[in-house]
């Protein structure tokens, strides 16, 4: 199946930067969000970051033209109906993906590929709502996406292997590294991995062990990790790394998942990262600083 007309919905952090990556690729993408705001707050952060990549020579300034040129706006669902490939990035809520896959099964076309970039919610369950689970699909893209390699593409219960297929052909046409989780396990693989290092960084500060820096500190110079669990955890957002724990819990009921008390206080207390100025680090003037104290 030849995919050339791609739709995102939502037009936040992430489904920006697919619009941004498949519409450099030189696709003709329709990014939809639910009012004329947000869909021109996502624009408006894709012209920004093109005109980047262009200012550094990463990308032409034709490019950079056509990609704008390339993403139609959209706050209505109805310019799905000539879409090859859908791609929903609406926030992370299992009602909410449900009812746009609902929508979305009745109004494209019967053959297309309907994915979704979830984190942690399973594709079989995202799946169960449309009269196509064979063409249900996971393409978990990273933050930021225009800078982060790869697509950990989720195959679903029932997800055909062309269906797959279409998922990791497109993920490489836009430059990404495609990865196929064979099962639809709670977290895939990165959060299933990401999240039991984060639940353990944390536990141990929480003991008193080391402090968020220390515990950053071992993770960078002993491992190479280019951040440490605790400064990934405030640019990630406290409360959703919680909510991505308790998801995977839920369906595993692994302890290693269940969120350690000091991240359910700090989720209480307001400290959930950057967003918020404060989270194990102080980001209130502007840069990173220690803070936390033994
Ligand atoms: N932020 C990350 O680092 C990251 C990484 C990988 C995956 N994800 C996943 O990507 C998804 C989106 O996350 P995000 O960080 O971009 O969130 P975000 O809050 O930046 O954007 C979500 C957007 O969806 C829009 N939206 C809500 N309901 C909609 C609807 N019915 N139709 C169209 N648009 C709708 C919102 O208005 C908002 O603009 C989530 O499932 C999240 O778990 C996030």
């Amino acid at each position: 199946m030849a995919v050339k007309k791609i739709f995102v919905v939502g037009a936040g952090l992430m489904g920006g930067g697919i619009t941004q990556v498949a519409a450099t690729a030189g696709y003709k993408v329709t990014m939809r969000d639910i009012s004329d705001e947000a869909v021109n707050k996502g624009l408006d952060a894709i012209k920004w970051s093109v005109e980047k990549f262009a200012s550094k020579g990463k990308i032409t300034e034709e490019v950079a033209a056509q990609a704008i040129e390339n993403i139609t706006p959209a706050t209505s669902m109805d310019a799905a109906s000539d879409a090859d490939l859908v791609i929903e990035a609406v926030f992370e809520n299992l009602e909410l993906k449900q009812n746009v896959f609902k929508e979305l099964d009745g109004i494209t076309p019967k053959d297309a590929v309907l994915a979704t970039n979830t984190s942690v919610i399973s594709i079989t369950k995202i799946a169960s709502v449309t009269q196509r689970p064979e063409k249900v699909v996971g393409m978990h893209f990273f933050s930021p996406v225009p800078m982060m390699k790869l697509c950990e593409v989720v195959r679903g219960l029932l997800t055909t292997d062309e269906t797959v297929s279409v998922a990791t052909e497109f993920a490489e046409k836009i430059g990404k590294t495609p990865v196929v989780v064979q099962k639809d396990v709670a977290g895939f693989i990165a959060n299933r991995i990401g999240l039991a290092l984060s639940g353990t960084a944390i536990r141990l500060v929480e003991m008193g062990v080391a402090t968020p820096e220390d515990v950053d500190k071992i993770m960078k110079l002993g491992f190479g990790h280019p951040m440490g669990p605790c400064e990934t955890a405030d640019m990630t957002g406290i409360d959703i790394l919680h909510n991505a724990m308790v998801a995977i819990f839920d369906e595993t009921k692994d302890p290693k998942y269940w969120p350690p008390e000091l991240l359910q206080r700090m989720v209480t207390a307001g400290l959930i990262g950057r967003k918020a100025g404060k989270g194990f680090y102080d980001y209130s003037s502007g840069e990173q600083k220690s803070y936390w104290e033994l």
